[in-house]
């Protein structure tokens, strides 16, 4: 293989320190934008809930519905930021050649029918006692209050029919009671992301920023200016929509073959949904292969993990997927251009997080720490280490004054908490 072919496609995922900070200064523009009704790439929306006090308590039920799995769960709030798990139910969305809630053959009924089993399944088909249930439903919601969310548009490439422009707790509501499971009454609904504030301010100080970089990426922050809201809030920024971006000729082609071409600019050049498809489309480019072969983002990771010196996994994992034999250099190469396509994605979250935090602290940046739930970030060795990069090349000798923390099951506990405070 021609080196230069693979060193071409390498470069274009390279995004010097200038661009970091252009890219930290329109997010911080686009909040400022957002906020005051301005034309923003950022929906900004509005949460209408604040931060925990951190002694909430009681047993309430989660859902977190949005990525891969759909999990329900029993969670016992003890108050002083403890809590326990009591039971948890998991299941995928979809189950190849069974079941597919997320595409556009499901409608809102086959999706939320689902739901209320698999929450039956987390009570043991407890009928008596009551259940307050928090949702946490991961797609940009505009809410009037806590409990009515309505679905502005399906992301991460989610295509169920006769949801979106729907109020999803009363979709909920409606497929508990067809299931006669009526004892469980949905209270309120966040986003992913607010969940993981929430959870992390329940157990901790100093965090107003939470964000999800997994299948979908997005990022929220605790705005207190009640000069532009109501009241003190969350704001789901949906971040992944923002797209003051230069874009390289694989951006284009994933976007062009989207769901929705010209949307969530930033999130298909980040998020682990479509990290194995732009790589599909380089490797489609380099081998000038007729079709665009499949690769997902835990296919990249692997390659990434390979340390043998003859990258034996990598050849074989290419192997598998396209039927061509790499020499060792071009493993070598190859790597190389999945260590590119990584870094581009840590990068660039980690400037908008600085955008963000110029939003908050427009004086001076305290020690602040950010919680970052998802497996991108979790299970990336490198993810937190490049982030931590560029903020120093953002921030400066500020970066230091940042911690990025993982904020695991962000999204059960942070659902708990809603519900709690909602009551
Ligand atoms: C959705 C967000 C969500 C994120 C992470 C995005 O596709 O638009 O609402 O927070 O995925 O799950």
């Amino acid at each position: 293989m021609e080196h230069s072919c693979f060193a071409q496609a390498i470069k274009e995922f390279n995004v010097p320190a200038a661009a970091l900070s252009q890219v930290a200064a329109c997010v911080r523009y686009d909040i400022e934008q957002g906020l005051i009704d301005g034309f923003s790439s950022l929906k900004m929306l509005k949460s209408y809930i604040g931060l925990p006090a951190g002694n909430e308590s009681g047993e309430y039920l989660a859902l977190d519905f949005g990525g891969t799995n759909l999990r329900a769960a029993l969670v016992q709030l003890k108050g002083n930021g403890n809590f326990n798990i009591l039971k948890k139910v998991a299941k995928p969305l979809k189950f190849s050649g069974l079941y597919d809630f997320t595409g556009p053959d499901s409608t809102s009924s086959d999706l939320f029918d689902f739901i209320a089993t698999v929450i039956d399944e987390a009570i043991d088909g407890d009928r008596k006692k009551k259940y307050y249930l928090g949702h946490t439903f991961s797609f940009p919601s505009s809410q009037t209050n806590i409990y009515n969310a309505k679905l502005i548009t399906w992301t991460k490439e989610f295509a169920t029919k006769g949801v979106v422009g729907e109020t999803v707790n009363d979709l909920l509501k409606q497929a508990l009671a067809r299931q006669g499971v009526v004892n469980v009454e949905p209270v309120a609904v966040i986003n992913d992301t607010v969940a993981v504030l929430l959870a992390a301010a329940y157990q901790s100080t100093d965090t107003y920023i939470g964000s999800i970089y997994a299948t979908g990426h997005n990022t929220c922050y605790f705005e207190t200016d009640t000069s532009k809201i109501e009241k003190p809030m969350i704001i789901n920024l949906e971040i992944g929509g923002f797209n003051k971006l230069s874009i390289n000729k694989y951006d284009k082609k994933l976007d062009s073959v989207s769901e929705h071409p010209y949307e969530q600019r930033l999130e298909k050049m980040v998020s682990g949904r479509y990290l194995g498809e732009l790589f599909a489309f380089c490797v489609q480019d380099i081998f000038k292969l007729p079709a665009k072969p499949s690769f997902t983002s835990v296919d990249l990771s692997h390659i990434l993990e390979d340390t043998d010196p003859g990258l034996s996994s990598t050849i074989k994992l290419f192997h598998t997927h396209t039927g061509i034999t790499l020499t060792k250099d071009d493993a070598v190469a190859l790597q190389e251009l999945v260590t590119a396509i990584m870094n581009r994605s840590a990068r660039l979250t980690a400037a908008t997080y600085c955008g963000i935090l110029w939003h908050i602290f427009p004086k001076a940046i305290p020690s602040h720490k950010i919680f970052i739930d998802g497996s991108l970030f979790e299970k990336v060795p490198s993810a937190a280490r490049n982030m931590q990069q560029a903020l120093s090349e953002v921030l400066g000798e500020n970066a230091a004054k940042i911690s990025l923390e993982l904020e695991n099951g962000g999204s059960i506990l942070g659902a708990a908490v809603a519900a709690a405070m909602s009551k």
